[in-house]
């Protein structure tokens, strides 16, 4: 945990600038998915690296929250005008989520579950703060890469910190009883640089009954 946290800090003040090199962006990932946030309604973004996809919530009255496990990260989000309001936090997702329960009505978990060894705690966490009839939108990293090759289950990312892989089926398993998958995509995700593929992301909507 450590060593992820500390990889994210390093990254941070550079993560905007490389994702077109990498071929992924997460904003247009989440403008064209059909997951409408209402005005007024409460927004987490978890894992909100350095802000850009909850940037993309802010105004008609949102209001808007966000968390990472690393603080450059979230020290680079705050200095986004748009989030100048936002409640935004260090914290781990695996975790208990620093949030009263149904705290939120629309949650947004991209690119960072990988990261997170128990998917079924976090989802759990996840399904907490999401008041019925609230929606998640989430990726979870694909155990195929995007040419369709299978990738290790669990990588040790440049050997310092654990990455996890799962199927659809995986997914489908720790998703708890009161979430009902509304939507699913397989996406191509971004370039592992080093080792020369593209990997690809299972993309959830889900619905809290
Ligand atoms: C690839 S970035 C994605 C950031 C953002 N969601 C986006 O789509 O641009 C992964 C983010 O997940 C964060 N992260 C990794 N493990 C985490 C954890 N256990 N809890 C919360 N955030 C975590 C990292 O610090 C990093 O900011």
């Amino acid at each position: 945990m450590d060593e992820t946290r500390d990889f994210f800090d390093e990254m941070a003040p550079h993560y905007d600038a490389d994702l077109p090199s990498l071929g992924w962006d997460p904003v247009a990932l989440v403008r064209a998915w059909p997951f409408v946030a209402p005005p007024s309604t409460r927004v987490l973004d978890a894992g909100c690296g350095t802000g850009a996809v909850l940037e993309h919530y802010a105004g008609a009255a949102r209001t808007l929250a966000g968390f990472d496990l690393a603080p450059e990260m979230v020290r680079i989000a705050r200095r986004r005008r748009a989030l100048r309001d936002a409640d935004l936090r260090v914290a781990s997702a695996a975790d208990d989520w620093p949030y009263e329960d149904g705290a939120f009505d629309r949650v947004v978990a991209i690119a960072m579950l990988e990261f997170v060894e128990r998917l079924d705690s976090a989802l759990d966490e996840l399904s907490r703060v999401l008041a019925p009839g609230g929606r998640a939108l989430v990726s979870v990293e694909d155990l195929r890469d995007a040419g369709g090759t299978e990738r290790e289950r669990q990588e040790l990312r440049y050997g310092r910190f654990p990455l996890w892989r799962r199927t659809f089926d995986d997914l489908d398993v720790c998703i708890p009883p009161e979430l009902e998958i509304v939507c699913a995509e397989r996406v191509r995700a971004y370039t592992v640089i080093e080792r020369g593929f593209a990997c690809a992301y299972h993309v959830v909507e889900l619905a809290r009954n």
